[in-house]
């Protein structure tokens, strides 16, 4: 999607004569679309805001944005969780602010910028690549605790939901992305397993799922399963639909894109941008880019502006 991206901000400077922005990246990841996005119109880049639930992403892009010289130990700031008491002028003199924060808050952050200067923000839905690799219970291939949270500080994991749940709220997390038939199913022989032990681990969820349908579809109901848990233990539609409600507070000039990866996020951005009347523009990853980054193939890039 980056280059989808590049293109877009191109655009925008050229069509409505931007000379400098904001750039707002509240999922700001291993920071490939800043580092791209940066790289490319840095001269145009007053303040970069980089927001990202998960303290460990946000260390390690930290650390690699040093080795691109692209910060240094003097022009950056980093805010964690919850910091909203942040409103004094000398917080306004850094280059590169790094919030650990839930994106749904970025509207308590305005202070950062004033309404006069244009912002461009970007929300990439969902997690990275390291979190699947290296984070705790997002990976049906790998036997870890069954964490998966985002932001380490909140009480609600994985193993919570499956442990604590009641039968009818399960019903309810899985069938967002599972039929009916199939998420009773699920949530039947998950609640005769808690009888006798707790779920704890990601191989004995594997267990459980592999007990109710054939190999030959085995890995696609992993899949829905493992998603059904993430979107609910990081509250992640409900999180999605308070970032949409506060975009008509913000009073600058803004362009956004949004970057979805499944049909419930696509139908939540598809009302908000009806609801408030706003162009969009929708653009899929290119053939050459879903080839390098296959998690890109179910990718939509949202593209609207506010003037
Ligand atoms: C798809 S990845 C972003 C990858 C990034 N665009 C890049 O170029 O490397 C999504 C990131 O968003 C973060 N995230 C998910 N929900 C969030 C939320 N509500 N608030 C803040 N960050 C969130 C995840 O922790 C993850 O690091």
């Amino acid at each position: 999607m980056i280059n989808n991206i590049l293109n877009n901000i191109n655009e925008f400077i050229i069509n409505k004569k931007v000379n400098n922005f904001n750039y707002i990246d509240c999922t700001l990841g291993l920071g490939n679309h800043f580092n791209n996005i940066y790289k490319t119109f840095n001269e145009y880049i007053n303040k970069s805001i980089l927001i990202d639930k998960d303290i460990n992403s946000i260390n390690l892009t930290i650390n690699f944005l040093k080795q691109e010289k692209i910060i240094n130990n003097n022009n950056f700031l980093l805010i964690s969780l919850n910091k909203n008491e942040l409103i004094e002028n000398d917080y306004l003199n850094y280059k590169f602010y790094f919030i650990n924060e839930n994106f749904k808050n970025l509207i308590n952050y305005k202070f950062l910028t004033n309404e006069e200067e244009i912002l461009i923000i970007i929300v990439d839905l969902g997690i990275s690549m390291y979190q699947i690799k290296n984070e705790l219970g997002f990976s049906f291939n790998k036997d870890t605790l069954l964490d998966m949270r985002y932001d380490k500080s909140q009480e609600i994991t994985a193993k919570y939901i499956l442990n604590k749940y009641s039968q009818q709220d399960l019903l309810e997390v899985f069938n967002k992305i599972l039929s009916y038939k199939d998420t009773k199913k699920i949530v039947n022989e998950i609640v005769k397993y808690r009888e006798k032990k707790e779920i704890e681990t990601t191989q004995e969820l594997n267990k459980i799922i592999t007990k109710i349908f054939s190999a030959k579809f085995l890995k696609d109901y992993l899949q829905k399963v493992y998603l059904s848990l993430r979107i609910e233990t990081n509250n992640e539609l409900n999180d999605l639909k308070e970032f949409l409600e506060n975009i008509p507070k913000i009073k600058n000039k803004s362009l956004f894109f949004i970057i979805s990866y499944h049909s419930l996020e696509g139908k939540i951005i598809k009302r908000f941008l009806k609801e408030n009347n706003l162009k969009y523009k929708k653009e899929k990853p290119s053939k050459d880019e879903v080839k390098i980054n296959k998690p890109s193939r179910s990718a939509l890039l949202w593209i609207f502006s506010n003037f």
